[in-house]
């Protein structure tokens, strides 16, 4: 799917590409086709969470002793993905009234398969639920109808967007590690390009009621004390890309150490060694201001170009937050690229009001994010380059 088809509520633009897909987890069938309408019975009322439970208990039951042992890590992973949008669907009612059963079965997969996340991370809910999209048109959602095909188109737009940033991930590294072998502004001009492209899948979320956001965002939140729910706070190559670039503040910190359990398994090395690179100077701005990595003008205007592209598509995704969930933002909250640039720091992300999915303060989260990257243009348009 193209990203200009994200929430355009195309039915299933994947029917008949895949012939029978060959099911993995042995819950896909009531987890595809079942779940999503006893979730709305229970929104509407028709039917209590103990019934919803007791149906549950009935379907694990059904399976027999040995229905839910899987031989491979690639079907655990859907597996444990279906029973996690099960115990997903209790999140609602607060902690508690998830079928034992249930949580029993989550228990024993991660015994089996230790790699695999207890929770409904970003890993499982955007990618390998992607993946599954990919391998066999079939997405997993709490939510029914329209609103589920926005939910899909949710997930689904996160997945198509990360590769942009990864690839300007990727130049950074280049001019980091190889800075005589790659043209400077050639490299900095190609990442622009790369996030314009992630920018404009960004803007394709102006498009998802906040209506329908707000119906499965509920099945995403975490309580009090347990893990921090899924969100694109744990998309990595955002992080790996701010680490390439600025060397990580103190505040920006206590987000990588809270979150770095909740990033993809096969991120949490590389965000850790570059968090590491980062703070001893390996950092494209730090580079370039203490004179270890030179640029002419035009790499200097292409490295502007870069960082106000990255701001852009932070400041695109503010809009949209503030759009979706506008409790979170206080009368007065600065959002515009003018307020934030004129602030005199970071704020607590720790603070506990108005927390998100990912347990920060969305707000502060959000507006720390374009303050850090602004404060950097700042530093790198003062820069005097000699030439010759
Ligand atoms: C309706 C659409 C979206 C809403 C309402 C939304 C909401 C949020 C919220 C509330 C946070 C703060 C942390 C939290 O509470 O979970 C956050 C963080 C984040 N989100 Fe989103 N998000 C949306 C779409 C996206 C998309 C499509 C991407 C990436 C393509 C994305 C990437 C991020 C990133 C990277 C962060 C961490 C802050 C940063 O590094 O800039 N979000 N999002």
């Amino acid at each position: 799917m193209e990203k200009e088809q994200l929430f355009t509520g195309l039915e299933n633009p994947r029917r008949g590409e895949v012939a029978a897909p060959m099911q993995v987890s042995p819950l896909h069938a009531y987890v595809l086709d079942v779940l999503p309408a006893d979730l709305a019975a229970v929104s509407g009322e028709r039917l209590t969470y103990r019934e919803l439970a007791a149906k549950q208990e009935m379907v694990l039951t059904g399976l027999g002793a040995h229905g839910l042992l899987v031989d491979d890590v690639f079907a655990a992973r859907m597996l444990q993905l279906d029973l996690l949008f099960m115990r997903g669907g209790y999140l609602p009612a607060g902690p508690g009234g998830v079928p034992s059963s249930v949580t029993d079965a989550i228990s024993a997969q991660c015994s089996r398969f230790p790699t695999l996340d207890p929770h409904l991370s970003y890993e499982l809910l955007i990618d390998v639920n992607s993946g599954e999209w990919n391998r066999s048109g079939n997405m997993r959602v709490f939510t029914e109808g329209e609103t589920g095909r926005f939910e899909r188109d949710f997930y689904l737009g996160h997945y198509l967007a990360e590769p942009t940033v990864r690839a300007a991930f990727d130049s950074l590294i280049a001019v980091i590690r190889e800075p005589d072998t790659v043209d400077m502004a050639e490299t900095f001009e190609g990442a622009v390009k790369n996030l314009e492209s992630f920018r404009l899948h960004m803007a394709q979320y102006g498009k998802l009621p906040k209506e329908a956001f707000n119906s499965f965002r509920r099945y995403h939140m975490g309580h009090p004390g347990g893990p921090r729910g899924a969100s694109g706070a744990f998309m990595p190559s955002v992080q790996l890309l701010e680490l390439a670039l600025l060397p990580p503040t103190k505040e920006y910190e206590v987000y990588l150490d809270q979150s770095l359990p909740y990033f993809p398994l096969w991120s949490r090395p590389i965000v850790g060694e570059w968090r590491e690179a980062s703070r001893e100077g390996d950092n494209v701005v730090q580079a370039v201001i203490e004179g270890r990595l030179k640029i002419d003008r035009n790499a200097k205007a292409a490295l502007l170009a870069l960082i106000d592209k990255f701001a852009d598509f932070r400041l695109v995704h503010l809009g949209v937050t503030k759009k979706s969930i506008p409790d979170a933002f206080p009368p007065g909250s600065a959002v515009t690229r003018n307020r934030i640039s004129q602030q005199s720091g970071e704020a607590e992300i720790l603070s506990d009001d108005n927390l998100g999915t990912s347990g920060f303060n969305v707000r502060n989260v959000l507006i720390n994010s374009v303050y850090r990257l602004l404060a950097a243009r700042k530093r790198i348009e003062l820069l005097t380059i000699n030439s010759g």
